[in-house]
């Protein structure tokens, strides 16, 4: 049984005081709604800045704080860098490596990307490995090769036992912050070859709760609070990653709940089959 993973990246938003009021009401909203229920894991990705106080805010909480960035060493001189010996010090958990916007902006490539995700193993993070065409890529009809492309790239050198501890976002880059969903079954559809080009790089005896089988794959891109049910309801869509919508309390907790609806689905069908 997969995981179901909801993270919200909240990008260069927030001051220290508004990402400790947001954690407080997630925090608070979670209690009040699913007490009691299986929940899915939730991520706080806040800037660097503010990871310390929303990692004291959720403390007793399930809530779980990721960061939104990291260097692939492990210290040096590389000024206005953060590595991942930081981030464990203060029991950030995961970490969101290759997003599009880091691709687009900050000259991350498939190779950066590789080696963040084999650092950030190596400490013992949970890396959020983020993977997605652009529009144009699409229309060219590109989206499978870009996708198994970044996907092989992404985990070179990394062995079957690390790649296990993985979770993978599925972005395209043209639904970010655009308010244009993917169509939720080709969403669907893509995760899966996600799913199936990891089978394809680590075959093992491709038995039943072969690693490629236990990989959260979430999709990101306008999720929103009326888009979740749907999306949670795929076979192969197992989170989301959340940008605007992860932004108030409000329009995160239903999304929240939307990941719950699936946790409960999926123990539902395992208890079934006993
Ligand atoms: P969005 O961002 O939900 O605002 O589209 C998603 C992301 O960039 O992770």
């Amino acid at each position: 049984m997969r995981k179901t993973v909801i993270a919200g990246n909240w990008k260069m938003h927030k001051t220290v005081d508004e990402a400790r009021e947001l954690a407080k009401a997630l925090v608070a909203g979670i209690q009040a709604d699913l007490a009691g229920q299986a929940l899915p894991d939730v991520v706080l990705c806040p800037t660097f800045v503010c990871l310390p106080e929303v990692l004291n805010t959720v403390k007793g909480s399930a809530v779980q704080v990721g960061a939104q960035n990291m260097d692939y060493r492990d210290s040096g001189a590389f000024t206005g860098e953060i590595a991942a010996p930081m981030l464990t010090a203060i029991h950030v958990s995961h970490v969101i490596i290759g997003h599009s916007e880091r691709r687009q902006y900050f000259a991350e490539t498939n190779h950066t990307v590789n080696l963040k995700v084999k650092n950030a193993l190596k400490h013992g993070l949970t890396p959020i490995m983020c993977v997605g065409e652009t529009l144009g890529e699409r229309d060219e009809n590109l989206t499978d090769n870009i996708i198994k492309h970044q996907v092989t790239a992404g985990l070179a050198e990394i062995s079957e036992a690390e790649v296990a501890k993985l979770v993978v976002a599925y972005e395209p880059v043209w639904a970010i912050g655009t308010g244009k969903n993917c169509e939720v079954v080709e969403a669907n559809r893509v995760c899966k070859l996600i799913r199936t080009t990891i089978n394809e790089l680590y075959p093992g005896d491709k038995g039943p709760g072969h690693v490629a089988d236990s990989i959260p794959v979430l999709y990101g891109g306008s999720v929103k609070a009326s888009t979740i049910e749907e999306q949670m309801a795929q076979t192969d869509i197992d989170g989301a990653l959340v940008g605007g919508a992860a932004l108030k309390a409000e329009e995160f907790l239903p999304i929240i709940r939307g990941g719950a609806k699936r946790c409960k689905a999926s123990v539902g069908a395992v208890n079934a089959s006993k």
